[in-house]
Order: C-alpha cells, then structure tokens, then sequence
C-alpha cells in the first residue's frame, strides 16, 4: 500500500510552533526556556508520552526508566518528546475502585492531548484500567497512537511453590480462615506474591487487557508478553519511540486501526486468554469511543465459538512468565487461526497476519493447539432473565462444573458493609446449596462496579470444605478470582434493577447452558415489590462523584459516560477539535 506522508505544515503542533504570530513566540520562546534549541524541535512530530508512573502504583515502578527508552527512540527517529504525567489508578491503593475513576483517566487524556501540541502519542499503561483507559481517551482524539505494556512481573515465590497475583491471594485467605495454614506462612506468601516490577502476571484484567491492546492493533507486536523486569522489554520501548515518530508521518490513527473486525480480534483473544470478565466491559467501552456496537450478543457468539488455549490461572496451570517463554501471545493468535480476521491493520503498518507469520508454540502445555484446547468453549456466558433483563456475565471454566444448573435459596445482604457484618455469623441461616446475592454494588450504587463479585463463602461452610457457590452481584471480579460468580448483573439494584428485589428465601435459577438467570416469583409480585421499591439516596452530592452518577452508562453499556461514546453506538459525536489560538 503506498502510504501518502504528511508535511511538516500539517503537523498539528505546527500551529503551535511553526506559524509567525505573538502566540508561537510564547511557545517557542518557553520551550527555548526549557533549555531545547529550535533545531531540537522545529518541523519535527510532537510526540506526547502519557505516562502513569507514580510512586504509588507498583505495577508501573519501571515506568521511570522505560519512559527514557521510549523518548530515546523518538529523538532516534527525529521526534520531539514530551512526557506528561497522567492519573495512575493503582489497583491496589486507590479506593473506593480504580473503576471509578477509569472514564476520568479516559477524559484526561483525551483533553491533554487536545490541549497540547501532541502530533502523536505513546501510552504507557498496564496496571487493569490504565491499559483501557488510555486507549478510550486516544480512540477519542484519534491523533497517531501506541501503546507500551507495563509487562508482566515474574512468577511470585514461596516456600518452593509459585505463586500466582490475586489467585493465590483469595488460595490462601480461605486456608487462612479455615485454619489451614498459619500468620507465619500468610506472612511468608505476603512477601514473596510480588517481587518485581510490572503487573499481575496471573489472567488477570492487566494481563487481559495489556493482550487485547496487542491483537486490537495497538502495540508493537510481541510486546505485551514480555515480562517487565525483562531487557526486551526495554528494547520494545525504544522500539515503539522510533515506530510513533513514523506513524505520525504516515497519518495512521486509531480510526484507521479499531474496526468491527479488530474489535473482534480483541474479543477472541481475551476468551482464548480465558481473561477477565473486566475485559467485557472495557471492550465494549473502547468500541463505542470509536463508534463500533458490540454487544453482550456479540460477546456470547464469539465465547460460543472460542476455545481457550492458554493455560494460565486462575483458569490454567501457568503464568504470564510461562507463557512468554512458550512463545507469547503472537504463538496463540497464529494457533487461533481462522477465528481471526488477520487483515486487520495495526500500528507497525503491518497486517495482523504479518506480524504473526513466523510465531511459533515452543511448549504446548503452556499454549494449547487448538486440537487440545484447555477448554472447547467455556470461557465466558452470557446470562438473562428475570433477574438480569440486560445481561449479566459468568465465567463456567472458573466455576465449580457441578453449579453451572443450579436452583438454591437466596441469602441477601444489602450492600458491602451488611455482608462484612454478617457472613461469618454463626446465625446465618445459610447451607452450601444456597444463593448468596449482593445488591447495592453496581457502577452508580457501590460506586464504580467495585471487584467485590467473588463474593465471600460464609467461615462455618469453609470450615465444612465448601469452596465453591453460587454468587449474585451487580459488581465486577477481579480476573484472578473463581468460582460460580454471576456478575455485572444490568441494570443493576441501586436504579431499581430486579436485583434490587430478590428476598431472603426466594428461589433462584442458574442455567448456564441455557444461558439463564431467574428469581422464581411471579411477573405479579416481582411488579408489586417494584411499586413498593424505594430508591436509596444519591452517594454523592457535589464533584466527580455527582457526575458519575449522572452520566454512567449500566455494563452492558461499557460504563463509559453517556456523552463521550461515538456516532454509532448510540451516542453523540464528540465536538470537533475547537480552534487553537
Ligand atoms: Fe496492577 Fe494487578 S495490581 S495489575
């Protein structure tokens, strides 16, 4: 394909440098302050590198060092480099939910880049809603865009045994509570479950999302496999600085790369990856910023026909460390085969088919063919009914096969603080056949869909070897839990959604083959408990709280807010870029 070049003139950052008015003096006359001569700069692509490092997020310790590499290839590649600290969304510190301030991180990166003059941009993201976040907001501006995967951390250790991020956390919490193991192990498992830089190396959301980045078209490929503290990773860094230079010449953008069929792409890979149901809902976010409807029906049809080959936990037996070694995500994806449409472009200006012509399987345990898959078709089902009139997600190959058909008794609580109150109460009335169902823990009700979906098993059934029930929430899971959990129930409890109904008592019916989710009362009474439903009282009075609650969209929507989704998915274009002055 011949690819028509820009010139200097149709840089965007020309209006900020290159005309001869009392506004580009001020430019270029500050930049001269910051110590660049006008040769470093003039005529050259502005290359904006957002980068979320910040002393509080441990996925991204490595970040500081990488963002050198990065700006190194730009000067290589005759760029001009300009890192800009965006927010950073630490899972593990910031509260309520990183979730709730993942649209925030989408908006700020889209108005910095708008607010600036960035020709292109380098995303530097990883940690769960960094990598979708980034990518929201870059879809949004459509300037030439990539993306830097923080990179899987090395396996944890402990004692001789590896040990997994998050899986193995809930593992040994539940030996802990039942007496299993003891402080001094919990302490040990403490010190060594995460001990380099870079993000959970479990499937979890990062490891999810980091890998649809890459078979979305965003990356260099191979790079989301690499294991951070990895010198390769470093040289991909380097890498991706000198590629956005081009790619900003070349005028290749995120329209040019997020298509019905890459978004496909993307899909597939996260239910080959058997990824985190996080993945859903950022999907299906990123989709709509770029004016592509992917539904839950969509999802369903995709996970109906797609086997899971990576043999990764929570699902799988490995770790992101395993399956680099193996041969990494370009070694699945050409063992996906057909299921992919490889005409897709991407950033390198190369084809998905291109870039993954020579990959190779290097140890099929890891990487399963697609003749032995670890799972033919279960990664993920989409669940409706009474209870879930829009959908509501399960993940069968992380649930205990025997409550995939399940009709039990409802034990409610009413939001977060009633569960911790009460679950390990001698008194509840509760037995392993059960339903547990948490309300009040959705996008507006909890706020921001917090991972409390893996909801806890009462102590006196762990004590009994219970390690598995069926779970009913409105919240999302971490994607390195398990178990029988119904998530991302729409719409959810705190706006009246049906599961702001169900009774302690009250029967209800999961049939995961039949795709179903049921509380079994009549239409009559599920309509007179509506006409008696209070709605609770706003969480929030003033501030970015108050605009969330207003503007959220359910999951089956994405979560994103309603007034920043594309023309086509059923929201309104975006204004046009405003005039610079
Ligand atoms: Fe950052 Fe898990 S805590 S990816």
């Amino acid at each position: 394909m011949s690819i028509k070049r820009k010139n200097p003139e149709d840089l965007r950052s020309h209006r900020w440098y290159g005309v001869h008015d009392l506004r580009s003096f001020g430019h270029r006359s500050r930049t001269a302050q910051m110590g660049y001569a006008s040769e470093e700069y003039a005529g050259k692509p502005v290359i904006a590198i957002l980068n979320t490092w910040s002393e509080i997020n441990p996925c991204h310790t490595h970040f500081k060092q990488r963002v050198e590499e990065v700006k190194r290839g730009i000067w290589q590649a005759g760029g001009f480099p300009i890192e800009l600290p965006v927010q950073t969304l630490s899972e593990p510190f910031q509260k309520p939910t990183t979730m709730l301030y993942r649209n925030f991180l989408a908006m700020e990166v889209e108005e910095t880049l708008r607010s600036y003059p960035a020709d292109g941009v380098v995303l530097m993201g990883g940690c769960d809603k960094t990598t979708p976040a980034l990518l929201m907001g870059a879809i949004s501006m459509d300037i030439p865009a990539i993306f830097v995967p923080a990179g899987p951390m090395l396996r944890g250790d402990w004692n001789g045994q590896t040990l997994g991020s998050g899986s193995d956390t809930w593992k040994y919490w539940a030996d802990l509570r039942a007496g299993k193991i003891t402080e001094d192990d919990w302490k040990g498992v403490e010190g060594g479950i995460a001990r380099s830089p870079g993000h959970c190396m479990t499937m979890g959301t990062a490891s999810t999302m980091t890998s649809a980045a890459e078979a979305l078209g965003f990356t260099l490929p191979g790079f989301a496999s690499i294991p951070a503290p990895d010198s390769r990773h470093a040289q991909m860094a380097a890498r991706t600085g000198l590629r956005i230079v081009e790619m900003v010449w070349e005028d290749l953008k995120p329209s040019d790369i997020v298509t019905a069929r890459s978004v496909d792409n993307a899909v597939t890979t996260c239910l080959a990856l058997a990824g985190s149901t996080n993945a859903i809902v950022h999907m299906i976010a990123l989709a709509r910023r770029a004016g592509v409807e992917l539904t839950l029906e969509r999802y369903d049809e995709l996970a109906r026909r797609t086997p899971v080959l990576a043999n990764i936990r929570p699902a799988g037996e490995y770790l992101m460390e395993d399956f680099y070694y193996a041969g990494g995500l370009r070694a699945m994806l050409k063992e996906l085969g057909n299921l992919l449409d490889g005409t897709q472009r991407t950033v390198n200006g190369n084809t998905l088919a291109e870039n993954i012509a020579d990959a190779r399987i290097f140890d099929d345990a890891v990487i399963r063919r697609r003749a032995s898959p670890l799972m033919p078709d279960t990664g993920l089902a989409v669940l409706r009914g009474n209870l879930a009139p829009d959908g509501a997600v399960i993940k069968p190959g992380a649930a205990d096969p025997k409550l995939h058909v399940h009709t039990g008794r409802a034990v409610v609580f009413r939001d977060y603080s009633d569960m911790a109150a009460r679950i390990d109460s001698d008194a509840l009335d509760v037995d392993e056949n059960c339903v547990i169902v948490l309300q009040h823990a959705g996008p507006i009700g909890a706020p921001g869909m917090p991972e409390w979906g893996q909801l806890p098993i009462p102590q006196k059934l762990l004590k009994k070897g219970v390690r598995d029930m069926v779970r009913i929430s409105d919240a999302r899971m971490s994607g390195t839990s398990y178990g029988a959990c119904v998530l991302h129930v729409a719409p959810e409890s705190f706006i009246g959604g049906p599961l702001a109904l169900v009774k302690d008592g009250d029967l209800i019916e999961l049939d995961v083959p039949g795709r179903k989710l049921n509380v079994l009362i009549s239409d009559d009474e599920l309509a007179r408990r509506k006409a008696a439903w209070v709605r609770p009282e706003p969480r929030f009075a003033r501030g970015y709280g108050a605009m969330h609650q207003i503007h959220v969209m359910q999951a089956d929507k994405g979560c994103d807010f309603d007034f920043l989704q594309r023309e086509g998915a059923g929201g309104s274009r975006p204004a046009d870029e405003p005039e610079i002055h």
